[in-house]
């Protein structure tokens, strides 16, 4: 019951989102609400720890309703762990403009899939922030900021996600244009906001710096759910981008095909 249809996959490519409602059952949801309530606590009073060690956000990186989905987009490939983040957002939360998160220096090319999955617990009722997407722009090579410019607007095929059940995802390419358009909120409503990332392997992708540390957090506290699913925290997959900037930033001049 955690695959997706081969209608799911075909709209998956076209347009480069799913959307799950309600995916979470109420007491999985309360759970992971209470661990973001108290990594927003904790970075308030600076007692900071990586977002893994947390028992129920940890856990979310190898949830089998998300990960057997991501698995059937990678068709038979094997994937890893890129990151989760977490946080709440209230009313007079600024938006984050048109953007979108392929991880790729510089981009060339997309022979190889990444997803990031948008979870939001309070599900989205209009306040404080919607998703855009615009949907087929992950099969084109840009810049992860090339539509910075148009903001929060509304774009010729753009969609508004402003309306999702308690316990929703979206599942998107990781190079799909999107955007948190602000707004101004009605009262009380928090919006829970988390998202996790996976690569497909057979490349290195550019990583956080602390992610061999991540996954032996990871590993230790069980998040493999007894080894089933392991392969995820696979630190071999990624490199250090600082470690090649330098160099990319002299060598990056005409055409790149030249000096292969
Ligand atoms: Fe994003």
């Amino acid at each position: 019951m955690n695959h997706l249809t081969p209608d799911d996959i075909a709209q998956f490519d076209e347009e480069g989102y799913l959307v799950f409602e309600g995916l979470f059952d109420h007491d999985l949801n309360e759970r992971i609400k209470a661990d973001v309530d108290q990594l927003m606590i904790d970075r308030e009073t600076d007692k900071r720890r990586m977002l893994m060690a947390y028992p129920e956000l940890g856990l979310l990186t190898s949830e089998p309703s998300v990960v057997d989905r991501v698995a059937d987009l990678m068709n038979g490939k094997k994937f890893v762990h890129h990151h989760i983040h977490a946080r709440w957002q209230l009313p007079g939360e600024r938006g984050a403009p048109w953007h979108q998160d392929y991880a790729q220096i510089p981009h060339t090319n997309r022979s190889h899939l990444m997803v990031h999955v948008f979870m939001y617990m309070n599900g989205l009722n209009g306040e404080v922030g919607d998703l855009l997407v615009m949907p087929g722009t992950h099969k084109k090579v840009m810049a992860n900021d090339a539509y910075r410019q148009f903001q929060f607007e509304d774009l010729p095929g753009s969609r508004t996600i402003d309306n999702l059940a308690h316990g929703s995802i979206v599942i998107v390419h990781s190079a799909l244009q999107h955007a948190r358009r602000p707004k101004p909120g009605g009262g009380i409503y928090k919006r829970y906001f988390i998202d996790t990332s996976y690569c497909e392997e057979g490349i290195l992708w550019p990583s956080y710096p602390n992610i061999a540390e991540i996954n032996r957090v990871a590993l230790e506290t069980g998040c493999d759910r007894n080894g089933k699913y392991a392969f995820l925290y696979d630190t071999s997959q990624f490199f250090e981008r600082k470690d090649y900037m330098n160099t990319l930033n002299e060598k990056n001049q005409g055409s790149l095909a030249l000096q292969l």
